[in-house]
């Protein structure tokens, strides 16, 4: 891909319509959800697309997300079970992903990879909305790093992967949840295809049922590949004692912590700043014990990844 100049546009009513100007030319511009930054292309414009992959080197199979700004934008696309349309109804905007069967010809064959279903979501970042709003239409959006990297929170952490490589970052500053969104199937009953920002105990008390989930490593998602949101250092897990660098959880000693009061929707915040933070000044990371409960099933999903076998 031949380099180009990116430019960095402020949360601003001009920095919204550049930004959405350069989308309808097909160009790649980066914006902030409240889960980490998306990698936005035109998502019926195949050659857009298809630069997604070009600028993160994607393996190509793996299908994107699409990025709405309403329900109805969204009924326009793919098609809602009831069950589908209930949970949308309680938890959009938010950082939650619908996976339903697609209508032909919503989107290029590229987003979908060929797949019978679209991965669709409704962003609650205010800056996301109006800019899907002014580019109308539908915006497919993988987070904005280099494949196989730790996802973005910030614009300077797009830049450090990205620069040079898209046309322009929307700047709206940290995200607010800090970690990819949930992914939920309907095919055939509710599964739970990744853990994210919205945590599972509330999707199954919606429900009022538990979510099936989807055996790991089915070949789907870089979510469900082994090694992803991985740092240069090497990631140890569930260590409360070392010399070395830690990254903390809960009252302890510790490099950096990422919640001091034990608060896993700090914690999930700050994952990914400080794993790239600890990572410029050491070879091993390790990572304090974090409960598997609420948000923290997300954070031990990531830490997971981060620690697998390259
Ligand atoms: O919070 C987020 O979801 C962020 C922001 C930017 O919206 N986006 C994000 O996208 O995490 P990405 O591309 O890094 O992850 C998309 C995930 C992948 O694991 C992909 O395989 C899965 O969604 N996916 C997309 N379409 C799918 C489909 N039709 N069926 C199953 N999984 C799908
Ligand atoms: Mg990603």
């Amino acid at each position: 891909m031949n380099p180009v100049s990116t430019q960095r546009l402020a949360p601003t009513r001009e920095g919204i319509t550049d930004a959405a100007a350069l989308l309808q030319k097909g160009a790649l511009v980066a914006f902030p959800t409240e889960t980490v930054y998306g990698l936005g292309a035109d998502a019926t414009n195949g050659q857009a697309v298809a630069s997604i992959f070009a600028a993160k080197n994607r393996p190509s199979f793996n299908p994107l997300i699409v990025h709405v700004p309403d329900l109805e934008t969204a009924e326009t696309l793919v098609e809602f079970p009831q069950t589908a349309r209930d949970i949308a109804q309680a938890f959009w905007p938010g950082p939650l992903t619908l996976v339903l069967p697609v209508k032909p010809g919503a989107v290029s064959d590229l987003v979908t990879a060929g797949l019978p279903t679209l991965a669709i979501r409704l962003p609650a970042h205010p800056l996301a909305q109006e800019l899907l709003r002014q580019a109308n239409r539908p915006i497919a959006a993988p987070s904005a790093n280099p494949s196989g990297a730790i996802s973005p929170t910030t614009a300077d952490h797009v830049i450090a992967g990205l620069d040079g490589q898209i046309a322009a970052i929307l700047d709206g500053g940290p995200c607010a949840v800090g970690l990819e969104s949930t992914i939920l199937g309907f095919d055939p009953a509710p599964t739970l295809l990744r853990p994210g920002g919205l945590p599972q105990e509330a999707l199954e008390a919606a429900l009022g049922a538990p979510l099936l989930t989807r055996q790991p490593d089915t070949p789907n998602a870089p979510g469900q590949l082994a090694s992803h949101y991985a740092p240069d250092a090497t990631v140890r897990l569930n260590i409360t004692e070392t010399d070395g660098t830690l990254l903390g959880f809960g009252a302890m000693q510790s490099t950096l912590n990422l919640s001091p009061a034990g608060d896993l929707t700090e914690a999930a915040a700050n994952l990914f700043a400080y794993l790239r933070q600890l990572d410029t000044g050491t070879d091993i990371i390790h990572v304090a014990p974090i409960p598997e409960t609420g948000l923290g099933r997300a954070i031990n999903d990531r830490l997971r990844r981060a620690a697998a076998p390259r």
